[in-house]
């Protein structure tokens, strides 16, 4: 689904209008959901620290889909993120906080650092939570917005 190669253009205008961040946005489920919005008509702002991959989606889906690098638990970069947006684009309708990580699956608790928890909540968790801090700081002058987010139940299941 990632696939732009064979896109040439969107596909339906449902989402005409409408300016959506993906955080996470350069691979996997992001890069899909990319793909799945501005087949619709969205305009799309992928963020994400892969700035390559995320910069090479950009270029494949042209003006409708932007690149800004964005560490997910970085607040200022945070800020920039969702502020660029609604330079460039007038507003913000979706974000969609699914940066994250899971660093080693599956792992034994006594082989696990407090250091690598840490690393795990400060993406996905407290950069979830900036991004939908920041998002709402934009949408409720408008009074409206949707603020979606990529979930777990099995990240840290130990055996
Ligand atoms: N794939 C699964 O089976 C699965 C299951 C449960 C939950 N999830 C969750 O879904 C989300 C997407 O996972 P995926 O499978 O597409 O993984 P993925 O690794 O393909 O994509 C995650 C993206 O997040 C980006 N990212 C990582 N840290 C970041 C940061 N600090 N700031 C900005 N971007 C960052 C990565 O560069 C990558 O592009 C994650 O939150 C993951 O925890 C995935």
């Amino acid at each position: 689904m990632g696939d732009s190669s064979s896109i040439a253009a969107p596909s339906t205008d449902r989402l005409e209008g409408k300016v959506v961040i993906v955080t996470g946005g350069a691979s996997g489920i992001g890069e899909s959901t990319t793909h799945l919005f501005w087949k619709n008509g969205a305009k799309v702002v992928i963020a994400d620290i892969q700035d390559e991959l995320g910069q090479a989606i950009s270029d494949k889906l042209g003006e409708n889909v932007c690149y800004i690098h964005c560490d997910a638990s970085n607040e200022e970069e945070v800020i920039n993120l969702v502020d660029t947006t609604v330079a460039k684009f007038g507003h913000l309708d979706v974000m969609f906080n699914n940066a994250g990580i899971l660093d080693r699956p599956y792992g034994s608790i006594l082989d696990t650092t407090k250091l690598d928890l840490e690393r795990v909540l400060r993406v996905n968790v407290v950069g979830s939570f900036l991004g939908a801090k920041h998002a709402t700081r934009v949408m409720v002058p408008h009074r409206k917005g949707c603020i979606l987010f990529t979930a777990s139940c099995d990240n840290w299941v130990y055996q």
